[in-house]
């Protein structure tokens, strides 16, 4: 697995601005883009692998997963705060990065790599069912279903580092 999953996405894993991934945060508790990005088309590529998938099919599923948060930006940060603030209401909620960050990972990744309209359109859609744009293809419910198990374990993750320190520190003696 490793090697054959090694030559599919060396290339993106070795490009400047998708090492820059390594320095934005994400799901919290240390968690990265990049940690995040890595472990979704790990799972995507076992996904694509037992469904018995193509190996054109494999890599194209492969490679989407890879880049379907290559958005480029600390959502955490202040200046997106700031930006969100200028609007309110609808306009407000429709500039969220949970509804706009797809697009912008595809147009970007799109900048720089070499994708297919499949791959694209997996990227946009998936924020499925958060965002109102559909998987309409193999790859796109491969990755937004990867996506899912991967950000779930790295939320749980995160709730359960908090819940431990309070606790350690409701029963700690003082
Ligand atoms: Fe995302
Ligand atoms: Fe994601």
């Amino acid at each position: 697995m490793q090697s054959e999953f090694k030559q599919m996405t060396d290339d993106i894993l070795n490009h400047p601005l998708f090492m820059e991934t390594r320095c934005l945060m994400h799901h919290g508790n240390g968690n990265t883009v990049y940690d995040h990005s890595l472990s979704t088309a790990i799972t995507a590529y076992s996904i694509a692998k037992k469904l018995g998938l193509s190996q054109d099919m494999v890599e194209s599923t492969t490679r989407a997963a890879l880049l379907h948060d290559f958005f480029g930006y600390d959502w955490h940060d202040d200046w997106f705060k700031d930006y969100l603030s200028q609007y309110s209401g609808w306009q407000r909620f429709k500039r969220m990065h949970a509804f706009v960050h797809g697009d912008i990972a595809a147009e970007r990744a799109k900048e720089h790599f070499n994708l297919t309209d499949r791959q694209i359109k997996a990227i946009k859609s998936h924020m499925f069912p958060v965002c109102f744009s559909f998987p309409t293809n193999c790859e796109a419910w491969i990755v937004t279903l990867s996506d899912k198990i991967v950000a779930s374990r790295e939320i749980g993750q995160t709730v359960g580092s908090y819940v431990s320190t309070l606790f350690k520190k409701l029963v700690t003696p003082k």
